[in-house]
């Protein structure tokens, strides 16, 4: 009885050890306070990776190098974060009309919400109602490699001014 307690005793502090070492990884996010802090040099090209901020879920997407000229081409990259000498989407992930969560499609570089049907472009733009205008920016600062959301830098405060997004 001893022996099987101690048994399921230490399962349960390996699980909680794991559960511990994963909350202190570092990368590719760190939360604090109402801040979270992304490492962009730890994104790829075309991969969707969803963060969290503040409770909400955060969709970056680092651009390919077609992708950017998509942009350009759309004059959308005013939607887009640089950060050194590349181009991310950073939105929240949360539908402009009533709140799904759109699902990224890879292959066509584009977004559905399959509640409605709206979709979205490779900047988060809208292309297809009914969501009313693209996924919000969230408030950021871009600091060397890093982007702190939830900080406003001059590069979201001057979105902001342009109307590229809302305050969320
Ligand atoms: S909630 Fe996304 S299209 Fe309606």
């Amino acid at each position: 009885m001893g022996k099987a307690f101690g048994a399921v005793a230490s399962v349960g502090a390996v699980a909680t050890l794991y559960a511990m070492k994963k909350t202190w990884d570092p990368l590719p996010s760190v939360k604090a306070a109402g801040f979270t802090t992304l490492d962009m040099s730890a994104y790829e090209d075309n991969k969707l990776v969803t963060e969290k901020w503040r409770g909400k879920p955060i969709f970056v997407l680092k651009q390919s190098p077609e992708m950017v000229e998509y942009a350009k081409k759309k004059d959308e990259l005013k939607r887009l974060i640089k950060v050194g000498n590349d181009y991310f989407m950073i939105v929240v992930g949360l539908c402009t009309h009533l709140g799904c969560i759109p699902g990224y499609r890879p292959e066509r570089k584009d977004f559905l919400c399959a509640c409605h049907g709206g979709q979205y472009d490779s900047t988060a733009e809208v292309t297809k109602a009914p969501p009313p205008r693209g996924l919000d920016i969230p408030p950021f600062k871009v600091d060397g490699m890093k982007v702190v959301l939830g900080e406003e830098g001059p590069e979201y405060k001057k979105m902001l001014q342009d109307g590229i997004t809302l305050p969320v």
